[in-house]
């Protein structure tokens, strides 16, 4: 039996619930953060509290976050998680009648968490197989929301048709992933979708483009077009769960075998790991 984290307290899974008036159950009302851990060690913790104070900022929800900063770690101690694991963080607008305005402002925002061992899919360091989606979300992708039904239909798409991933793509840009942020290698220079409201700033692209200006690996942040993709030296994904992982197709298309720019960010990425959490 796992220990959780639920409003302030930490206990046995079975014993963690929650109402069913939640508007995270009744409107898919919240926000939540996926953290990865090495060696009992959570990583770039403090880039996912901002990003999870910046989605409760954005949705209007009024959550105090300061004294959650050691939920993590402590979740890693209570499930004795010493190796690869996974923290999950949400944060929902709390319980109350079911109305579709926002409830009383003194209504107490719902906080959970949760942390796994992790076994990543060897396939993902191999190369990923993926499918061109057309992104029907909302456009706030910006915002790390717990409502992900288009995200959850491509991925599951995906799965029924051989691949690993889903691209998004809107008016003819590959914005990002499923789950994940996209780069792509024309020429020697890695692109990658500008910052905007449809996609994510995620955590992972944010390390890898660091990298790429420290190491002197020429980046641009500038869209990356459905009809190009294909053609591209190499693509890879960024993200929480997979890194950096090479693709070797897109939407049937198969890309170059080798990929010495994304071999290259993976070798520097294991190098920040070790650093961080080692
Ligand atoms: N998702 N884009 C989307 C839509 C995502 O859901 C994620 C992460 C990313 C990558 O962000 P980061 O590098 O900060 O993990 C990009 C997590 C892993 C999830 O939903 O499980």
């Amino acid at each position: 039996m796992a220990t959780v984290y639920l409003n302030g307290q930490f206990l046995p899974d079975a014993q963690a619930l929650i109402s069913p008036l939640d508007r995270g159950f009744t409107y898919g009302d919240g926000v939540y953060e996926v953290i990865r851990a090495w060696n009992g060690k959570p990583f770039f913790l403090a880039d996912h509290f901002s990003r999870l104070a910046d989605s409760c900022a954005k949705m209007r929800i009024g959550a105090y976050l300061t004294h959650l900063e050691d939920v993590p770690q402590r979740l890693l101690k209570e499930n004795s998680l010493t190796g690869d694991a996974l923290i999950y963080l949400q944060v929902t607008r709390g319980t109350a009648p079911r109305s579709h305005v926002f409830p009383p402002a003194d209504t107490k925002p719902t906080v959970y968490g949760l942390a796994w061992q992790f076994n990543p899919n060897p396939a993902w360091t191999q190369g990923m197989v993926t499918i061109l989606e057309p992104d029907v979300r909302w456009s706030r992708c910006d915002i790390k929301v717990t409502s992900l039904i288009p995200n959850s239909f491509s991925a599951q798409r995906a799965k029924e048709l051989g691949a690993h991933e889903g691209l998004f793509v809107r008016d003819g840009v590959v914005q990002e992933a499923t789950l994940s942020n996209v780069f792509a290698v024309f020429g020697g220079e890695v692109h990658t979708a500008p910052l905007s409201n449809y996609i994510l700033p995620g955590i992972t692209r944010a390390i890898v483009l660091d990298l790429c200006r420290e190491h002197g690996i020429p980046c641009r942040e500038t869209p990356i077009f459905a009809t190009e993709i294909t053609r591209a030296d190499e693509v890879f994904l960024t993200s929480t769960v997979y890194d950096v992982a090479p693709v070797k197709s897109v939407e049937g298309h198969a890309l170059p075998a080798e990929h010495p720019i994304a071999d290259r960010l993976v070798a520097l990425f294991r190098d920040v790991v070790r650093r961080e959490c080692f």
